[in-house]
């Protein structure tokens, strides 16, 4: 069938999001602020409390920026964002009226199946439906599914608000008119699009992973210290954070994972030196020096 690009995209209007925590709190906020209807959808009330907390913090920084020194102009913007916003514990009534799924639940192949295996069934025949999985194969969570031309990846970057980027993945069975309308929706919430196939980490963290790990075991072979290499990293490349700063940043239990999920199994990464597991990572993980969010990782947050 001959779907242009505009019509595809022209059919997104009403958005779900399944999960309301960090990052899918992030994806509701932005959908709303572009003007899409959209559903949080969370496992309790309470859970989705926390997402509208996270959204109304960030929506009021939004606001003093916007207007400045008249509230009832940053009261009126908070407002009609959150009239885009509906909040359910039900996905799969949610999914019954939306034209895209985004799902941004724990990261586990299993919860995530079992959750498009029922959305499938509820959700009419265009709905498309994406996944912001970081580490998971796109693939083996639509393979739950029966609409895997309708399919794809949606990979957004934390925090949603402000960082710019949303990675497409197309699986083998992705078809044109979904790619375009995931650009075209993309674009919609003024992110940059880019294009990946469905390999492990995408484009940013399949070089960002080896990268961090490459940065610790430098320090491990005592060729710098980590504050040298963090340093060395932003005036002599330009990054915003060194490599030290950015895993306390993402949390060292989620470096982990991606690793050790990698050199277990993924796709053409299994035994490879560049991802094998470090010990000193393992090591903090297991001390619950986690990063910035526990309050110690490699650099010390708690004063
Ligand atoms: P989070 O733990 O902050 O939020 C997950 C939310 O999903 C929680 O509110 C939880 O109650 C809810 N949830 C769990 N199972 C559910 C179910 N069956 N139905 C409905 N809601 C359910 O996690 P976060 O960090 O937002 O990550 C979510 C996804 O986004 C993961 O797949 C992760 O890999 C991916 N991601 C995370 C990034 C990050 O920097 N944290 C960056 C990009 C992607």
């Amino acid at each position: 069938a001959a779907f242009s690009t505009s019509s595809a995209a022209a059919a997104i209007k009403n958005v779900t999001v399944v999960g309301g925590g960090l990052m899918g709190a992030g994806i509701v906020q932005v959908a709303a602020q572009s003007g899409y209807k959209v559903t949080m959808v969370d496992v309790s009330p309470d859970s989705l409390d926390k997402g509208r907390k996270i959204i109304s913090s960030s929506l009021a920084r939004v606001a003093k920026k916007k207007h400045a020194d008249d509230q009832a102009a940053q009261k009126a913007f908070v407002d009609k964002v959150f009239d885009n916003i509906a909040t359910s514990t039900d996905a799969a009534a949610a999914a019954a009226s939306a034209d895209l799924v985004i799902e941004a639940i724990v990261e586990n192949l299993a919860t995530k199946q079992k959750l498009f295996a029922a959305l499938d069934t509820a959700a009419p025949a265009h709905t498309i439906f994406a996944s912001n999985t970081s580490s998971l194969p796109i693939g083996d969570i639509a393979s739950a599914t029966k609409r895997g031309d309708r399919f794809g990846g949606l990979h957004f970057f934390n925090p949603v608000p402000q960082m710019k980027l949303v990675e497409i993945i197309r699986t083998k069975d992705t078809s044109d008119s979904t790619f375009a309308a995931l650009t075209d929706f993309t674009k919609a919430l003024s992110k940059s699009p880019v294009s990946c196939k469905d390999t492990p980490g995408f484009i940013v963290n399949r070089l960002l992973v080896p990268y961090m790990l490459e940065a610790v075991r430098l320090v491990e072979r005592g060729e710098a210290t980590k504050e040298d290499v963090d340093l060395a990293m932003k005036l002599g490349a330009g990054y915003p954070m060194g490599p030290f700063e950015l895993m306390d940043y993402v949390g060292l239990d989620t470096v982990k994972f991606i690793t050790d999920g990698w050199y277990e199994g993924g796709v053409g990464l299994k035994g490879e030196k560049l991802v094998e597991p470090s010990e000193t990572i393992n090591e903090l993980v297991k001390n619950k020096a986690l990063g910035r969010k526990s309050g110690k990782g490699f650099y010390d947050y708690s004063k």
